[in-house]
Parts: C-alpha cells; sequence; structure tokens
C-alpha cells in the first residue's frame, strides 16, 4: 500500500458543508480559509482545495450565498504556506482555456511548483443562467467534448510556444501563452458520471469521487484506476469525508445531534433543484429530511481512536489513494485532527511500506 493523501476542502463559501442553523458557520472569508489552509498545512496535510460557486441556496442560513473566487483566492494562500500543495477550482464553461493557462501559470509561480487545477464542466444550470452562458442544448456528452478539447488547448498552451486548433468549441490561431509553467501542473477533476471518470483516467492525475456508500465508491475508483491502467496512465482517487471528533464518541455524537437540529431544509431544497431533481420529489425529500441531511457528505464522528478506524477502513474498503477532509469548525478541530488522527495513520502507512 502507498502513502494515502489527506487535504482539507477549504469554506470558500459561508457555511462550508453543514447547512444548519446550529452548525458552526464558516464566514467563507479569505480570513478564514486562509487560515485554515496554514493550519492544514502545520498538522500535515498534503492539500488544501477550493471549488468555485457561482449562487448560492438561500434558507435561513443563506447556504454559500457568499463565496470567493477559487483561482484568485488559492493565489493568496499559495503566498501564505509554503508545503502544502494548493488546488483550486476553473469551470471549462466560463474560462477561456488561454485565459486559464495564463491564470493557472501565474499561480504555479506563487506557489513555486504547488499548484493544481481542478476541472469542472460547469453542470448546474442557476449558476450559469443568472449569467446568460447557459447552454441549454449542450449534451452531458457534448459539455464533456468541450471539457475535453478545453484540457487539450490549455495543456498544449503551457509546453508549445504557438497553438493552432480548430476544434468543435474552441479555435486558437498562432496563440502563444508564455512562460510556460517550470513543473507540470496537477490536474484534478471532479466528475460522477462514466462521463466523468473516462474523463478523469484520460487526463487527470488525480479524480475526486462521489458516493453515497463505500460500495458506490469503491466501484468508482476501481473504474477510473482501470480506465487508467488502461490508458498507461496512474490517476490518484479521493473520497470526501466531514469528521466530527471530540474526545469521546458520546461527546461527538452529541456534536452531531446540535447541528442536526437547526437543519436548514429550505435551502437543501433548493440545493437538489439546482441539480436537477424535479420539484415534486424536492418536496417529498424535504418532508422526510432529518437532522443528518445537514451533511452534505458522508461523514464519521467520535474520538480519535474511532475516527482512524472509520478512515482505515474507507481508504481501504473503497480502494482510495486519499481523502479530502471537511470540518465543522476548521479552525477549532484542524488542530486535534492534526495531533491526534493524522499522525497514527502517516505512522500505519510509514509501517506497511516497511513490511510490504
Ligand atoms: C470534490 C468535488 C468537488 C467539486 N467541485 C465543483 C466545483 O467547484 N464547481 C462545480 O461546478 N462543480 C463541482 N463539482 C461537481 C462536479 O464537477 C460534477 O459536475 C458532478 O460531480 C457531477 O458529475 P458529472 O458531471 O460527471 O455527472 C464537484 C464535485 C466533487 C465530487
Amino acid at each position: 500500500m502507498s502513502d494515502h493523501e489527506y487535504g482539507i476542502f477549504l469554506p470558500i463559501g459561508n457555511g462550508g458543508w453543514l447547512v444548519s442553523d446550529t452548525a458552526p458557520h464558516p464566514d467563507g472569508s479569505y480570513a478564514y480559509n486562509k487560515k485554515s489552509a496554514i493550519l492544514a498545512e502545520e498538522a500535515g496535510m498534503d492539500f488544501v482545495m477550493s471549488m468555485a460557486k457561482w449562487r448560492g441556496f438561500g434558507g435561513s442560513t443563506d447556504h454559500w450565498g457568499r463565496s470567493l473566487e477559487s483561482i484568485t483566492m488559492m493565489t493568496g494562500i499559495a503566498e501564505a504556506t509554503e508545503r502544502v500543495k494548493v488546488w483550486a477550482t476553473v469551470h471549462a464553461n466560463v474560462h477561456h482555456p488561454a485565459i486559464a493557462a495564463k491564470m493557472f501559470v501565474t499561480l504555479q509561480q506563487v506557489a513555486e511548483g504547488r499548484a493544481g487545477m481542478n476541472i469542472v464542466s460547469g453542470a448546474y444550470a442557476d449558476e450559469f443562467q443568472q449569467m446568460g452562458i447557459w447552454d441549454a442544448d449542450m449534451s452531458k456528452d457534448a459539455r464533456y467534448r468541450m471539457v475535453d478539447e478545453w484540457t487539450e488547448a490549455v495543456t498544449r498552451l503551457w509546453t508549445e510556444d504557438s497553438v493552432t486548433m480548430d476544434g468543435e468549441f474552441f479555435t486558437l490561431t498562432d496563440c502563444e501563452s508564455r512562460p510556460h509553467p517550470e513543473n507540470p501542473l496537477t490536474i484534478i477533476s471532479a466528475g460522477s458520471s462514466a462521463l466523468g471518470r473516462d474523463f478523469q483516467a484520460r487526463r487527470s492525475d488525480g479524480a475526486f469521487l462521489s458516493g453515497s456508500t463505500m460500495e458506490e465508491l469503491r466501484t468508482a475508483s476501481r473504474d477510473v484506476h482501470d480506465r487508467a491502467a488502461a490508458a498507461g496512465r496512474d490517476v490518484k482517487t479521493y473520497g470526501m469525508l466531514t469528521v466530527v471528533l471530540a474526545d469521546t464518541d458520546a461527546a461527538a455524537e452529541k456534536r452531531v445531534t446540535d447541528i442536526g437540529v437547526g437543519v436548514d431544509r429550505e435551502a437543501l431544497a433548493n440545493m437538489r433543484l439546482s441539480w436537477g431533481m424535479p420539484a415534486d420529489r424536492v418536496s417529498s425529500w424535504t418532508e422526510s429530511a432529518t437532522g443528518i441531511d445537514a451533511f452534505q457528505t458522508p461523514y464519521v464522528f467520535g474520538s480519535p481512536d474511532t475516527v482512524i478506524g472509520h478512515i482505515n477502513t474507507v481508504v481501504e474498503g473503497a480502494e482510495l489513494d486519499g481523502i479530502m477532509l471537511i470540518f465543522p469548525d476548521y479552525l477549532e478541530d484542524i488542530p486535534p485532527f492534526g495531533e491526534s488522527v493524522l499522525p497514527v495513520l502517516r505512522a500505519q502507512d510509514a509501517s506497511s511500506e516497511v513490511s510490504a
């Protein structure tokens, strides 16, 4: 077993990944994200990553109503950190590849080689309808062809002095983009369909997967690993996990219960509408929603031992190369995770390497 990677999903949108009036509420500011990134670096994490979001979900929490722009925020964080990898998200449907190529070369210089680019296709209509740039007639298949061509354009601009291409979506004519990055950027992709996994296997170095059960995650992880191997490539797979840590299991369980009390059903319903769930299904979902629906991702609660056991079960059971962690209160929760959980996970990886 090789070393696993652990990083954090920065709370670039207010509220982070808990949708509840009774949860801690990261404010989405640069100051909060910068402190979180520095704490993650001090804790010994491998990466910090931020998403790109253009519209929130309302409700009593105004969930993600306030969010900064990912690439510029991560450029500041690159300057504020020294060792941790800094991964920013870019929408292929928003930024022209020649613009994105330069923005990420800039990030890579500031980060002195630690930068990564998380490429997303822009799947949520509401975010782009408000800007007048949503193409309702574009099929998902076409969207991934666009992302593929976009990625080819960016990577060619990073390595060739002049690029001419007449593609289905982008036209470049003697297009120049210097300087080229001195160190290659890590390419990440967060898609979950078969089309998304195909793109991840062919074009990315790291794939963020979503799955509500361990079996779903394992199937997705195997699929990306297998497709990548067939293409002679090596792609790392990552899951997401929210960690609610306390000294004892009982104290952690109380944190989860307290978070659930104020679940913001309205914001959660708006989120589901934005994913394209039909309105009648959203209203029946809303009626049956419970406190744990405040958690947007799989989660674990417990003492350090319980959390370590669960993380081992997930990374091994789902055959993952790493996990992107979410915390209710990043500023309070990262230091104890760095003291009592991460060193044990690292020691386990080190000893399994020795015995392998
Ligand atoms: C870890 C992770 C991060 C994501 N970040 C973003 C993001 O920043 N912006 C965005 O529009 N979509 C984001 N997505 C959504 C994906 O890009 C993708 O649209 C979604 O997983 C559906 O997958 P599909 O397009 O393959 O169907 C993210 C998904 C995951 C799992």
